[in-house]
């Protein structure tokens, strides 16, 4: 597989094309933003951990039949995708309160929620990515109602598949947020799963164990991925 042109460069990843036009590079960088690419700084190691972490969740997604678009760990920073056409459209799922939903709604943070809830965002920093409903995704052309009630199933499966296994590894999945694209006319979930765009409290201390700790400047961010790696026996070089 050959590397070629650089296509899109995100806060924290770069794609590439390659010789095949239905496969693309994504380039895991050590670069961590938040709130909307305000805040940016470059964390040791940080591409390697997300890049192998990515890989292994969806590797365990695809095996339990959720349509990804990974291919192959290529290095520890690369791994090869299927080239999909992205929908801007973010899907949220919540079992536990915080962050956004504690701030527009006044909910105690850790408040248990039951059914999970699920929220959609449009990816668009430089809007702050609004939080938008199903009709605005249906009238404004990012997805069609079948599309978009796929990515919510896909979305639901994902948490029930993960849930469990970080509660096996002694972690809360707060929250998350998955993105999609479409492959030959299919919904496929594209983008990534790391501790960068979820919530992992540890069960017994509630200690965060994901990137609010950068959010909110707490330290140990990549001390804290890297134990959420090992629990999940995700192998790190
Ligand atoms: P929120 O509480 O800021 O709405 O975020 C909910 C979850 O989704 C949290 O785990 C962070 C993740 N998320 C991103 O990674 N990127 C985004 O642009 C948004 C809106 C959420
Ligand atoms: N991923 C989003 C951003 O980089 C939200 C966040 O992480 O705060 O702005």
């Amino acid at each position: 597989m050959e590397k070629r042109a650089e296509l899109y460069r995100g806060k924290a990843k770069s794609v590439f094309t390659t010789d095949d036009p239905d496969r693309l590079i994504l380039l895991f960088r050590n670069d961590t933003s938040a709130f909307d690419g305000k805040k940016i700084e470059q964390l040791d190691r940080k591409g390697m951990v997300n890049n192998r972490f990515n890989a292994f969740i969806m590797q365990t997604l695809q095996a339990a039949g959720v349509p990804t678009q990974f291919d192959t760990l290529l290095s520890d920073t690369e791994c090869l995708v299927k080239k999909l056409d992205m929908i801007p459209v973010e899907c949220v799922v919540r079992n536990y309160a915080a962050g956004s939903l504690v701030k527009r709604l006044g909910i105690e943070e850790g408040t248990a929620l039951a059914p999970p809830t699920f929220e959609l965002f449009l990816k668009d920093d430089a809007k702050g990515d609004p939080f938008i409903n199903a009709s605005h995704v249906v009238t404004f052309g990012w997805a069609t109602a079948d599309q978009l009630a796929r990515m919510q199933a896909l979305t639901l499966q994902v948490n029930d598949i993960l849930r469990a296994l970080f509660d096996q590894a002694g972690l809360m999945l707060v929250d998350f947020k998955l993105e999609f694209g479409l492959f030959k006319g299919e919904i496929v979930l594209g983008d990534e799963f790391s501790p960068d765009g979820c919530r992992l409290w540890d069960k017994d201390t509630k200690k965060k164990m994901d990137k609010d700790r950068f959010r909110q400047g707490l330290g140990g961010v990549i001390e804290a991925y890297e134990e959420v790696a090992q629990r999940l026996g995700v192998p790190l070089s």
